[in-house]
């Protein structure tokens, strides 16, 4: 990518990439809060119909605009579950769909596992808005590319749709796109700019680096000593870790997730520090790595995704005796801390606005204590810290995190919410922390 390329605004990267491709008009099937809502507000006049899939708490404003030409999907179980029928409340003539019995979450792998229904609502929507709407088909070369840092996978023809990246799931939109491709131009869309990976890389750039890096020196990796991450996302924590340590110690990060692991291997590329992490895939809860294999073991923001006793059982098993384990969950048992001018109740409804929440059997509160002492971890330093970040420091996360709470309130709360967060950016007194439970321990 050249420099110039380097410094563009999301939405500047798309209209290049619509300009490129000459895509005038298409249908959009998107994931991730921030996409959806880039697209909506600057591209409306080019959407001919939007597919929200499992979205967390947005603002419906921007969808308005296209009427009976929404499909919303969600699950009736999980953090996400109410975000449907929410946006329902508000988007009054969308399609909605509410699959049963679907744990809905930031990292649930809809698509595969309900893939014949997801596959038959998205192509019956498709072709009734099809039908009402003029959707020039396109002939695109089929296969891999790269536009102004979004990268492509084009398959199929016929109209075109635009597949964003879904948040955490491991398998994306990969289980449909074949029966997509046969009545539409799928283009899969992906790289460091969409979906999760540009607010997994904010997060690392802000105050959270400073919750990881407590956590790295309490586990005190000596020069040489092996460090594995488990699940390493889009390794913005491997890099990091690559470049604290000097080079000095080989670093495996592994995912469950195929999508995100080619993320953060392309993000490796550039950097001949980062080069020598070894990237693997592998399940958390059954890590195909033999015992006794690493000095210090370490996870960040994984275990409220999963079976958390059963992951951190398999972070002790792979570390060596002596060596150590870090962890970090997000704190949901705890509360935000925002500077804003807001009258109390906006304020405290402001930070109960419930993020991304956790798995039925997973940790994200002060129970990582206890299963740390119960995972026989020796030693223990312990205790919650904030990731204090700034507008100016991090107006990336600050968007995530503000646009989050905003979708999460009744709409004159929302304005006096977006209000205040605007004039503590002008003032430049914008500075907010979010919450984490950390623990480092010994294995005997
Ligand atoms: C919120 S991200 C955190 C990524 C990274 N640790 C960071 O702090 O930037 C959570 C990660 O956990 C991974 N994950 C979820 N379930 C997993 C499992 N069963 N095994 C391995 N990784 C898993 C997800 O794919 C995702 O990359």
């Amino acid at each position: 990518m050249s420099p110039a390329a380097e410094s563009l605004t999301l939405e500047e990267r798309l209209g290049e990439f619509f300009r490129q491709l000459d895509l005038r008009r298409f249908h959009v099937a998107a994931g991730h809060a921030i996409d959806a809502l880039a697209l909506a507000r600057t591209f409306a006049d080019r959407i001919a119909s939007m597919t929200l899939m499992c979205p967390a708490r947005l603002s419906a404003e921007p969808f308005r605009t296209f009427d009976t030409r929404v499909l919303l999907i969600g699950g009736d179980r999980g953090p996400n579950a109410p975000v449907v029928p929410e946006l329902l409340q508000n988007l009054p003539h969308a399609r909605a769909v509410r699959l049963r019995d679907h744990v809905d979450a930031a990292w649930s792998d809809t698509v595969a596992d309900r893939r014949e229904e997801v596959a038959s609502i998205l192509l019956e929507f498709l072709s009734d808005v099809t039908s009402r709407e003029a959707v020039p088909e396109i002939h695109l070369e089929q296969g891999a590319a790269e536009v102004a840092g979004i990268t492509y996978r084009v398959r199929g023809s016929g109209p075109p749709l635009l597949l964003l990246p879904l948040s955490l799931s491991p398998s994306q939109w990969d289980p449909i796109v074949d029966a997509l491709a046969e009545r539409y131009t799928t283009l899969v869309l992906g790289g460091a700019f969409l979906g999760i990976v540009p607010t997994l890389e904010a997060r690392m750039r802000g105050g959270y680096r400073n919750v990881v890096q407590n956590v790295v020196d309490a586990a005190r990796p000596g020069a040489g000593e092996s460090i594995a991450e488990i699940g390493c996302g889009s390794g913005a924590v491997a890099r990091w870790l690559a470049h604290h340590t000097g080079g000095a110690n080989p670093i495996t990060a592994v995912d469950v997730n195929a999508y995100l692991l080619r993320e953060a291997a392309a993000l490796s590329e550039s950097d001949p520090t980062a080069q020598r992490i070894t990237y693997r895939q592998g399940d958390a809860q059954a890590l195909p790595i033999p015992s006794d294999s690493f000095d210090v073991t370490l996870t960040f923001t994984v275990m409220e995704e999963l079976d958390a006793d059963r992951m951190l059982a398999e972070l002790v098993r792979v570390t060596r005796p002596g060596g150590r384990v870090g962890v970090v969950v997000r704190a949901v048992d705890m509360l935000p801390w925002i500077n804003v001018d807001l009258p109390d109740e906006v304020r405290r409804a402001a930070e109960r606005v419930a993020g991304a929440g956790a798995d039925e059997h997973g940790c994200a509160d002060a129970s990582l204590y206890r299963r740390c002492a119960g995972a026989g971890l020796r030693d223990l330093v312990m205790g919650p810290q904030y990731g204090a970040d700034t507008a100016q420091r991090s107006p990336e996360r600050l968007r995530f995190f503000a646009g989050r709470i905003a979708g999460g309130l009744a709409a004159e709360d929302a304005r006096l919410f977006r209000d205040s967060v605007r004039r503590a950016t002008s003032d430049g007194t914008m500075v907010w922390a979010e919450p984490y439970h950390c623990a480092v321990g010994t294995r005997p």
